[in-house]
């Protein structure tokens, strides 16, 4: 019984429930183990002037603390450019930013030491909006640009134009489990690092550069994570950095935990964008031009923010195919945490612009925005070339548009929310049906590869180790389920190792949503070589050359544990025995695995290439009720299809969709990043920063798979799906504005990414909706209406 395309639940599901899965945390303290800490810098940006941590060494129960001067190899780090300080030295450029850092024998000490801590700093003026970057010019690099056809000609002939701004918000990544890391001193220089890390090897390089040694005296292990969502790509790194640092100094095991107060103003987001927009589209609401600016927030070093940009970049079409383009996106440098890597990794904002401009067009038109959507579609067999030059094979999205409109009865329930809204007086419905075309690979080429380590044990069990981290995606239980299926064995026989460095070297980040296409297929070719050399044993065992059954591998089968001749195969071995002959007969059982992704090549300078293996896609349909008087929200039914070709397992797959949904509608609805004057987030623990729970979750929620057979260039027919739902929570914000639009005034043009209550309410305010209200109420109050 193949494995693959069953809901085979999660590897961890029994474990997590039961509380006998291991995060870092519940790691038992190991003997002589410090517990470190930081000294945060106390502005967003100054000067350090005085540092005395006399007192504070002095303290019992601190055995060191540490500041830049005892760093022993680079200060300096960052993924693609170094050039944020781990340790502060005369300058530091984030609220939180470790001046020094502290090992101490418990919790208390720790605490204590921090106060002690004398620092005397001078302020220097911080930049942390977008709008005051571009004030002031403070931006990390060059502009980068993408462009196609003749934008200002399209312009010039254009029907209708418009002009907009969209700002759109943060995120807080909120995995249950804060940062974390524990080092382990080893022998002459070497390092064991645990660490809650999406990508292991850069931690290894990292923590190696920090201490000064040579990468191999460094291991990161990764069992599993609490939760990544992208913040766990890069921002590992720094706690395991931390450790090390005290491990290496004290010769004693370091912990390093963040609070999750501390983890969420001490790390970065998804980035704040803010887009500036022209589009020209003709009387059908078929774009014919745009010209957009994108600017990120990027914080206060580059980490993985041209990545992140260019994502954006490359999904402003989304769905939507645009003769006539031109971006131009721009980091903008701000005095916060560096902004990271989160699900979707930009391409979220790119489409919340797209579109948004649709829903614009809409509005000037008067026509309903799902027809501006189909009528921009991508085509099948013209239209089908992205702006960045990539042509769309198996495009499903017009297939994907019309299906959903139908199935989800888009044109009654409209009809019946527009008499809705023009009766009520309390409350203001809105819906949305909006799409999603998700590249999948890295764009940057070389990360494209992966390795894989299968062993198999005399018993014919088997243990897989990849690059791959489990941070609660499912990627352990789909490689499990393609070495089973790969060696015919049950998946019960099959587990998979922590991830390590040294098992798996040189290994990407489990990110892009491409971990399981990537290791999968890694995993996959280890086994086939495996099974080449088991069919050749089993050959010789099955032959019977006095019956005409020659000894041919090429005849060889395996499933269910079996092993068979497929000519004649009702005589079979057990897997377990073929294993055990091949050990005598001094048959290789360990193999190593190596993939890359063909063909996929993307030019930077030029912006054009086809940086993609396949497009992910799906719609979703999604509709709001709106309390008038308080600006209140709730979704109240979601329809969505995702096209995952044929999924490796469905049930995760729809654990994924539904999951990355629900983040994509907190990001864009509840989810508000407020921060002080200072610079100091306000919205800083589960009680000021509202994700989505579970009584926000819709009443109504249909999710579905379309059968997509004609997918072929992926791992067995299949498609990742750990980002791409989630930028379909738009549709929410969408419903949103088209429910402000039925107001018949600008409200709807006023409204940010996110939509919280207040903000829905301050759009209201102020016009007719507003004198409505006023007007109901009184009515209401005054005459008992
Ligand atoms: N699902 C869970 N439960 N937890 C996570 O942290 N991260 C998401 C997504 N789904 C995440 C998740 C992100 S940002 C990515 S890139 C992918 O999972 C990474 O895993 P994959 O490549 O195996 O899909
Ligand atoms: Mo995901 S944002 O690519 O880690």
């Amino acid at each position: 019984m193949p494995s693959i395309g069953k809901d085979i639940a999660h590897d961890s599901a029994v474990t997590h429930v039961t509380g006998e899965s291991v995060f870092l945390d519940d790691m038992p303290p190991l003997a002589g183990e410090l517990l470190a800490g930081i000294v945060p810098f106390p502005l967003a940006h100054g000067k350090l002037k005085r540092l005395d941590l006399s007192a504070a060494r002095a303290l019992p129960g601190v055995a060191a603390i540490l500041t830049a001067d005892d760093v022993p190899g680079h200060n300096l780090f960052g993924p693609a450019v170094k050039d944020e300080l781990l340790l502060v030295e005369d300058e530091a450029v984030f609220l939180g930013q470790p001046v020094a850092i502290i090992g101490a024998e418990n919790a208390d000490a720790l605490y204590q030491a921090r106060k002690l801590a004398a620092i005397e700093v001078e302020p220097l003026p911080p930049v942390f909006t977008i709008d005051q970057a571009i004030a002031e010019a403070q931006f990390f690099g060059n502009p980068r640009n993408m462009s196609r056809g003749d934008t200002d000609a399209a312009f010039a002939t254009a029907e209708n134009v418009i002009d907009g701004i969209l700002e759109i918000g943060g995120q807080e990544h909120f995995y249950l489990e804060s940062q974390i890391a524990i080092a382990i001193p080893g022998e002459q220089g070497q390092m064991t690092i645990h660490s809650s890390t999406q990508h292991p090897s850069e931690v290894q390089m990292m923590v190696a550069e920090v201490l000064g040694v040579p990468f191999n005296h460094v291991v990161c292990i990764c069992k599993r994570m609490g939760g990544g969502f992208g913040g766990k790509e890069t921002q590992a790194a720094q706690p395991a950095m931390m450790a090390a640092l005290l491990a290496a100094r004290t010769r004693r095991p370091v912990r390093f935990v963040y609070s999750k107060d501390d983890d969420m103003r001490f790390t970065g987001k998804r980035h704040p964008f803010k887009a500036v927009y022209r589009a020209g589209f003709n009387k059908d609401g078929i774009i014919t031009a745009i010209d957009v600016k994108l600017y990120s927030n990027g914080g206060c070093s580059t980490d993985l923010s041209f990545a992140v940009l260019e994502r954006s970049m490359l999904h402003l079409d989304n769905a939507y195919y645009l003769p006539n383009v031109r971006i131009e996106g721009r980091v903008c440098r701000t005095n916060l945490p560096s902004n990271t890597a989160f699900r979707g990794f930009g391409g979220p904002q790119g489409i919340s612009v797209i579109e948004n401009v649709i829903e614009e067009i809409a509005a000037v038109l008067k026509i309903d925005p799902l027809n501006v959507r189909q009528a921009n579609s991508y085509g099948i067999e013209s239209r089908n070339v992205t702006h960045y030059g990539q042509r769309l094979t198996n495009n499903v999205l017009p297939a994907l548009f019309q299906t959903l409109r139908e199935e989800c009865n888009y044109d009654a329930r409209k009809r019946e929310i527009d008499r809705f809204n023009s009766k009520s007086e309390t409350h203001l419905r809105g819906m949305a049906l909006s799409a999603v075309k998700f590249g999948i690979s890295f764009t940057r080429r070389t990360m494209n590869q992966a390795n894989a380590l299968v062993n198999v044990y005399q018993d014919g069990s088997v243990i897989v180790s990849t690059g791959a981290t489990e941070m609660g995606q499912g990627v352990f239980t789909r490689i499990k389920q393609v070495v089973a299926d790969e060696l015919g064995i049950l998946i019960t026989s099959v587990i998979t190792a922590p991830t390590s460095t040294d098992k798996n070297n040189n290994t990407s980040p489990t990110a892009a949503s491409a971990g399981t296409d990537l290791n999968g297929a890694a995993a996959a070719d280890a086994c086939r070589k495996i099974r080449q050399r088991l069919a050749t044993v089993a050959a010789a065992i099955l032959a019977r050359p006095a019956e005409g059954l020659t000894a041919e591998s090429d005849h060889i089968r395996f499933a269910d544990g079996l092993v068979f001749d497929e000519r004649s195969p009702e005589r079979f071995i057990a897997f377990g025995d073929v294993v055990c002959q091949a050990y005598e007969q001094r048959v290789s059982l360990g193999e190593r695995g190596f993939y890359i992704t063909p063909g996929v090549d993307f030019n930077r300078e030029t912006g054009k290439g086809s940086p993609f293996l396949y497009y992910t896609n799906g719609v979703a349909c999604s509709e709001v009720l709106i309390d008038r008087f308080t600006g209140e929200m709730s979704v109240t039914r979601v329809d969505l299809i995702m096209d995952v070709g044929k999924p490796l397992n469905p049930g995760i797959d729809r654990g994924q969709t539904i999951g990355g949904f629900v983040q994509g509608m907190g990001w864009v609805t509840g989810e508000e990043l407020v921060y002080g004057e200072k610079g100091q987030l306000l919205s800083n623990s589960p009680t000021t920063y509202k994700i989505p729970n579970i009584s926000d979750i819709p009443p109504v929620l249909n999710v579905r798979f379309l059968e997509n057979l004609d997918s072929k260039v992926s791992l067995y027919r299949s498609k990742a799906v750990g980002e791409p739902p989630l930028v379909l929570g738009i549709s929410v914000w969408l419903a949103v504005k088209d429910a402000l639009r039925s107001l018949g005034t600008d409200a709807a043009g006023r409204l940010s990414i996110p939509a919280t209550g207040e903000r829905i309410l301050a759009c209201m305010v102020g016009d007719y909706g507003e004198r409505r209200r006023v007007e109901f109420l009184a009515r209401y109050l005054l005459d008992g209406k």
